[in-house]
């Protein structure tokens, strides 16, 4: 058996310190899972104005040139609070110290210097690997994720001091960080590299690609999916680099954090409960329908949904079902925000249907496991899902999940039959089509099992919260990829 190899995840958004979404979850999630079968993983995140305020970072060294004519940056080391996994922030405040979000200001545009923010990111992660490294540590591997971290493999294959491998896991094609060809030379990017076998994507420079051209192994976030990338359907037109790269792409599914999505132990709840006693799921759901103005009703089916309000998560579908599914009397509880015109149709839907649909615009963790748990289905509509978390939490907290087979929807739920719920495997309802109506109609059939069969429902229950979600399987898968990108580096 080879030695454990020294890995540096290079990543944009980290849980508790910078979440959008499920990479801020799966980072530490996936990290602490590592760390526990032996190896010495590490963060290097950006230090962003609200991250280093929570950060508890000692400087470490001084500031150093990273790419000339760029403003010089520094490393504040830390651990990350909650996981105590060791962390460095970078450090550059004409960069990151700034209000609003990580990719964007408080309106919701991309920072205009995007593309430098997150190659000097890339440029230090690189630097990792090379040498002696940075404060007295060198990675073996640089591990890293989506765009913003495209470019840690690129700049590690231009300079041959890098000894490092490179691993890149795409959690979402759809944000590829492609910037004007103007920026190649602010960047550093040899002129050579900008060509269809490199980084260049129709004309532009795209961090993604240099993800995937010049990283020894790449993974995502389902197998699914990684079938699904490889052709023009889903491909964001990135399916040739992609197939061309094939034999290096792994999918593997995400896995759960047990620590933060349990409702045994669950903080966030009104009340907590496991497969041997569900009292408490009925007072989430009362806490469920007093929060979102809904009628008490202990028997009313209550449809869940939480989620970034984008055109992927299908929330667009929503009006259709909601009207076909009137006259069954469902509730539905809708958390999200994003799509000004997204939220400005669901304000406008739930105003039609006071009292059974309840609308929160906005980003609430805490309420958002109180809609996983205290719903009755939970519904994920995605027109694309690389692999999708929710549809997993909600398994385990006993909300049978209603998805699109797509991605890792379809890779982490199993249709309900009478044979599948009977031998264990089945845990909620799927459709094909992207549409209304076919949401619709996956909500009915769960919704009359809900009504008329409460022994395959309560079965179905059980079997969702049976699953082993656990980091462990996948953090396995991972360490595989590192000993084959080591393997490719090594010769
Ligand atoms: P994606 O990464 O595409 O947004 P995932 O399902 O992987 O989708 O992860 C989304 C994560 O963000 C989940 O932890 C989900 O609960 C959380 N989330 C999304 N929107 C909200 C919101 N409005 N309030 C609270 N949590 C949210
Ligand atoms: C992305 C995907 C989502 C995935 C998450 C974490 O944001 O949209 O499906 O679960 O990354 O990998």
């Amino acid at each position: 058996m080879p030695p454990k190899p020294r890995i540096l995840f290079v990543v944009a958004e980290a849980w508790p310190l910078v979440k959008t979404g499920g990479l801020a979850d799966v980072v530490p999630a996936l990290a602490r899972a590592l760390i526990e079968q032996g190896h010495d993983v590490r963060l290097l995140l950006p230090g962003y104005r609200a991250v280093e305020e929570a950060f508890a970072g000692k400087a470490a060294g001084r500031a150093f040139e990273v790419l000339p004519g760029l403003p010089h940056a520094r490393l504040l080391r830390g651990r990350l609070p909650g996981y105590d996994i060791p962390t460095w922030l970078l450090h550059c405040a004409p960069l990151y110290d700034r209000p609003g979000g990580p990719y964007t200001d408080a309106q919701g545009r991309d920072w205009d210097d995007n593309s430098l923010r997150f190659a000097l990111l890339g440029k230090v992660g690189a630097m990792f690997g090379a040498g002696a490294g940075l404060d007295g540590w060198r990675a073996d591997v640089l591990h890293g994720h989506d765009w913003h971290a495209g470019l840690v493999s690129a700049y590690a294959h231009f300079d041959p001091a890098v000894t490092a491998a490179t691993v890149f896991t795409i959690h979402n094609l759809a944000y590829q960080g492609n910037f004007p060809p103007t920026v190649r030379d602010t960047l550093h990017i040899p002129a050579s590299a900008f060509q269809p076998d490199g980084l260049e994507f129709y004309g532009h420079l795209s961090f993604m690609k240099a993800g995937l051209w010049y990283s020894d192994r790449l993974t995502t976030v389902s197998p699914t999916y990684a079938r699904q990338i490889c052709t023009e359907e889903y491909g964001h037109g990135m399916s040739g680099v992609l197939s061309a790269r094939g034999g290096a792409l792994t999918g593997i599914l995400n896995g759960v954090d047990g620590e933060a999505w349990n409702p045994a132990t669950d903080a966030l709840l009104p009340a907590r409960y496991d497969a041997g006693d569900m009292a408490g799921k009925a007072r989430c759901k009362l806490e469920l329908q007093d929060r979102f103005g809904l009628a008490r009703g202990p028997e009313v089916p209550v449809i869940g949904m939480v989620g970034r309000m984008t055109a992927q998560k299908g929330w667009d579908l929503l009006p259709e079902a909601v009207e076909r599914l009137a006259a069954e009397k469902v509730q539905w509880a809708l958390l999200g925000s994003g799509d000004a015109e997204l939220e400005a149709g669901l304000g406008r839907l739930a105003a039609r249907h006071p009292g059974s649909i309840g609308l929160h615009v906005g980003y609430d963790e805490a309420l958002s496991h109180v809609v996983i748990a205290g719903a009755d289905l939970f519904t994920v509509p995605s027109r694309f899902e690389p692999s999708g978390l929710t549809q997993m939490y909600s398994q385990l907290y006993g909300t049978a999940p209603v998805v699109r087979r797509t991605g890792g929807l379809a890779d982490s739920v199993v249709q309900a039959t009478p044979a599948s719920i009977a031998d264990g495997s089945g845990t909620g309802f799927l459709f094909e089509e992207a549409s209304g109506s076919a949401l619709a109609a996956a909500l009915e059939a769960a919704v009359q099992m809900y009504r008329e069969d409460r022994k395959s429902w309560a079965a179905l229950q059980a079997n969702g919260m049976r699953q082993d979600f656990g980091w462990r399987r996948p953090a396995a898968a991972y360490a595989r990829v590192y000993q084959a990108a080591l393997r490719r580096r090594t010769g």
